[in-house]
């Protein structure tokens, strides 16, 4: 557990670190982390809730971060319900993501899990300049992306949401489809205007 807060203090803007409470909270409601290990501290974590819960009915779905990262988890497990993947800033840019990811998919698949949900950053909606380990340019055609979507409910075009690199990097590592935005999702995410994009994927024949 203090691994895992050190992970999180050296790879999340201080307002978005978990520390050694709530993650601790996190494994009494049977959440998973799959975690990379180097000699002396962790190089990345991807944390999931196991789940009868399915995403599409937009209200049931949690409406933000505090009570979509404390679901307990539940069977029979429908779906994986990820909140959390993060690489310690000196290990980005190597394979050590892809091989969290791929094994994640393969082991909720192998659950029984037909999807892998997750709520992606936006960090380029207002740009993390100054926050933390992050380094991404404000991007106002995003910006104007997302909040059309917000307002009228019409998601925009994939090319406009990929300008964002998070959610291209989950569109290209993960392959998944982009569901819906949710507004005032984690307001302590500035970088991303405090929302964030739920996206998708059908993992059920990964296993
Ligand atoms: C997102 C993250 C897990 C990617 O890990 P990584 O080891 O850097 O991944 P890769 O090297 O395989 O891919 C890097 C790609 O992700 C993009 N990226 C994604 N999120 C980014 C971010 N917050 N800052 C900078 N680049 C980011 C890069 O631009 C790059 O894309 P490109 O090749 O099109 O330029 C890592 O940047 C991270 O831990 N960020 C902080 C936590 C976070 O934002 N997690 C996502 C939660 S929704």
């Amino acid at each position: 557990m203090p691994a895992l807060a050190a992970l999180e203090a050296a790879a999340w803007p201080v307002s978005l670190q978990a520390g050694e409470d709530v993650i601790r909270r996190r494994l009494k409601l049977g959440h998973l982390m799959l975690v990379a290990a180097v000699p002396d501290r962790l190089a990345a974590a991807l944390c999931c809730i196991p789940t009868s819960e399915l995403p599409f009915d937009d209200t049931r779905f949690p409406r933000d971060f505090g009570a979509f990262s404390s679901l307990p988890a539940s069977n029979p497990v429908r779906s994986v319900y990820v909140y959390s993947l993060c690489v310690h800033p000196e290990y980005r840019g190597e394979n050590i993501v892809r091989n969290l990811i791929y094994d994640g998919i393969a082991r909720a698949s192998a659950f029984g899990a037909e999807w892998a949900i997750g709520d992606g950053r936006c960090p380029s909606y207002a740009g993390a300049e100054d926050d933390g380990p992050d380094k991404v340019r404000a991007d106002p055609i995003f910006k104007a992306a997302i909040d059309s979507w917000s307002a009228t409910g019409r998601k925009p075009p994939l090319d406009s949401l990929i300008r964002d690199p998070t959610l291209r990097f989950y569109h290209r590592v993960v392959g998944c489809d982009f569901l819906r935005v949710c507004p005032n999702f984690l307001p302590q995410d500035t970088s991303s205007g405090g929302h964030r994009v739920i996206f998708i994927k059908n993992i059920s024949s990964a296993a």
